[in-house]
């Protein structure tokens, strides 16, 4: 029996390659997933034969990650970067008068997220992610979902122990298919795919990672023992490993076939299926290499040169003034249709009125459109030689195109806002949408469709009124059964249950998004905490300003918003933060520094489990320091400090463990990472 399954897991891995590395599969999808099934079937009858590194395994587990801070071997540098030819050939010069006459390697610059992947005995061990370059988060339960990355290599010449960087992308058909699935939830869209690849990379639940149709392009090695002295060699026989390594790749030998390798690229590039920014050339040899050095952000043997953002000339036709549910208004231009970046593009934003008069850009106008990072275009110039002769300037609107209130400026603010909060449309509109959403109440039997039916029928105009509704006042509605009607009132009912700090974010306070919520919610315990503190001592809970203090008393100050949150309370949502922790003095005797970003809890949270545990907490990282809870970005400074001093790190589940078993259930833990074993490169 063995033997099949080690004949499928074969088979498998290498149809796997041909379909996901080499783009050309020989199998139909039928034929994969019947193989597939039965290696399935013969894993669960003879768990004996089990083995991590299957194919069955590609599908990730929904058991969430927490994502451990390991330190690179080698540090993962940047890249210097140009937008000019001419300093192309400065590099080219420096390098040759340097090293003198060398051979260079072009590829394309992906647009993705770096990773570092580590071989051991042709078994992949690791996967971090870039971190501040020095320490990265090991994501290698996420990377294992991607099937163009080996999990085991093919050949026997591979280094013992090696690293292969590269960067992870969001092909833009995997894009396209998530944003069309996140928009029809309700969810707010990936800006770009290089955004969509990083957040999903840090998806904590690696069986989402799987759906996501991440792939990843190789571009350099790392190690002691490779078999080749020049890069050029090494990723050829990378390739045949199983890595994906780009067959766009060219050897060059003068900064003319760099130049024609640019240029070529600067146009063809918008024929591939995957975001690329640039293109970067490496000195090939690694004798070269090393004697070029590096700078504390990037090598010297290599360069990037970033394309300009594509850009297409049209007219603008008119401008539209869009309100949000905070009252903010965007002004969104509309545009004679033109192709830009394989797109057809009508509309793009303007930001606001100073930019509109900074670029004095007005109605009739032909105006350059840009692609950035954003999902819209923006408008970035204006071609003034064509600008007709009876041309006026562009007049910002003084009165809301919605309500028609006068709008008002808030100080060191560039947008204008209509401050009828209660009475204009979008506004009511935009808070009850805000309010149903998945990371806020979570109300999954409303959509957005339904939120405007019960407006426009006068059934609800604030998010209290939804606690009021019955089945029976809304089966008479358009498109609405008894079944849906009963599905929004049993949703609405279960919304009662979501916890305080989501409920924060729920009710719409301008500037507080999921996080502040978060933050807020874990410093004040309970609504009227917040809603009675100055911004004094609003201002004490991280991430809070004056600006988002202010918008906070402003809030509570407003009379409509005092009677919802009594409606609210009086319907039972949950308005006082749940506190989990039992006190005890477990942790008496104990000091501990707070740092790093968690993913558990804030870190007023932290700060309040030790403190009902009986800890201390110390602003800084000295000797009196017991434990140091370690996030991730946890700075490099207290990091050599905590070593020195010999401070043990430990992270947020590792506390919990201490307060649940006590201090000692940590001690026999190595939490220090490697030594750092010598190398090549970097
Ligand atoms: S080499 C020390 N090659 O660009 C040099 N980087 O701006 C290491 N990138 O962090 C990088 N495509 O994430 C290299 N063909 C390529 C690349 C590439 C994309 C990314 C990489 C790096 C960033 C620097």
């Amino acid at each position: 029996m063995l033997d099949e399954i080690n004949r499928l897991r074969r088979e498998l891995n290498s149809h796997n390659h041909k379909y996901y590395v080499e783009n050309a599969p020989e199998i139909s999808d039928y034929e994969f997933d019947t193989m597939m099934r039965r290696l399935q079937e013969l894993e669960e009858q003879y768990p004996e034969y089990d083995d991590p590194n299957s194919p069955t395994k590609r599908v990730g587990s929904d058991l969430t990650t927490e994502f451990k801070s390991v330190e690179h071997r080698f540090p993962m540098l940047s890249l210097s970067n140009t937008y000019s030819m001419d300093e192309v050939r400065d590099f080219t010069e420096r390098i040759e008068k340097e090293v003198g006459q060398t051979e260079y390697v072009c590829e394309l610059k992906f647009d993705g997220t770096a990773i570092s992947l580590t071989y051991e005995n042709g078994t992949l061990t690791q996967a971090v992610t870039r971190g501040d370059g020095t320490r990265g988060d090991d994501i290698t339960a996420n990377v294992r979902t991607i099937r163009s990355i080996p999990l085991v290599l093919q050949g026997d010449d591979y280094p013992e122990l090696f690293e292969i960087r590269g960067e992870i992308i969001m092909p833009y058909a995997s894009f396209d298919k998530i944003n069309a699935e996140r928009e029809a939830n309700g969810e707010p869209l990936f800006a770009n795919p290089r955004n969509a690849a990083a957040g999903t990379l840090k998806n904590l639940s690696s069986a989402i990672v799987a759906k996501r149709g991440l792939d990843c392009t190789l571009y350099q090695l790392a190690g002691d023992n490779l078999p080749f002295a020049s890069h050029w060699e090494n990723m050829n026989k990378a390739r045949e490993w199983g890595f994906k390594v780009s067959e766009n790749m060219r050897l060059c030998h003068s900064a003319q076939d760099i130049k024609d390798y640019i240029s070529y690229w600067d146009d063809e590039r918008k024929k591939l299926p995957f975001p690329t920014d640039g293109v970067v050339i490496k000195v090939n040899r690694y004798a070269d290499q090393r004697a070029l050095g590096a700078t504390a952000k990037a090598p010297r043997w290599a360069t990037a040169y970033k394309f300009k953002a594509e850009q297409a000339l049209t007219r603008l036709v008119s401008v539209d003034f869009q309100v949000g549910r905070t009252g903010a208004i965007t002004p969104v231009a509309n545009l004679e249709p033109v192709l830009l970046a394989g797109t057809v593009v009508k509309r793009a934003t303007l930001h606001n009125a100073e930019q509109i008069a900074q670029l004095d850009i007005r109605i009739g106008d032909m105006v350059y459109v840009e692609k950035g990072g954003e999902i819209i275009p923006k408008i970035t110039g204006v071609d003034i030689d064509s600008r007709p002769a009876d041309s006026k300037p562009f007049e910002y609107i003084t009165t809301c195109p919605e309500c028609g209130t006068p709008l008002v400026r808030f100080e060191n603010e560039s947008r204008h806002y209509c401050p009828n909060q209660s009475h204009c449309r979008p506004q009511i509109l935009g808070r009850i949408i805000h309010f149903i959403k998945r990371k806020a109440m979570d109300i999954d039997g409303l959509g957005e469709d339904t939120v405007e039916l019960l407006f426009n029928s006068g059934l609800i105009s604030n998010p209290a009124d939804l606690y009021d509704l019955q089945a029976e006042s809304l089966t008479p509605l358009p498109r609405l059964g008894s079944k849906s009607a009963e599905n929004i009132i049993l949703s609405i009912e279960r919304s009662k249950q979501v916890p305080f700090h989501r409920v924060l974010f729920a009710i719409g306070i301008r500037f507080i998004g999921e996080t502040t919520a978060k933050y807020l919610a874990a410093h004040f315990r309970n609504i009227d905490a917040v809603a009675t503190a100055s911004t004094e001592e609003l201002m004490q809970v991280e991430e809070i300003g004056l600006k988002v203090a202010e918008s906070i008393t402003g809030y509570f100050e407003d009379k409509d918003n005092a009677t919802m949150i009594e409606r609210l309370k009086a319907a039972g949502l949950q308005f006082e933060e749940e506190t989990r922790e039992l006190s005890s003095d477990c942790l008496a005797g104990k000091s501990f520094v707070i740092s790093g970003v968690f993913s558990l809890h804030s870190r007023d949270e932290l700060k309040k489990i030790i403190e009902s545990h009986g800890g201390r907490i110390l602003a800084a990282v000295s000797a009196n320091a017991s434990y140091i809870v370690a996030g991730r970005n946890i700075g490099p400074s207290k990091l050599q400090k905590a070593e020195k001093l010999g401070i043990p790190l430990i992270s947020e589940q590792q506390l919990e463990e201490m307060i649940e078993h006590g201090p000692q259930a940590n001690e026999n833990d190595d939490t220090s990472s490697g030594q750092p074993t010598q190398g090549i490169l970097f």
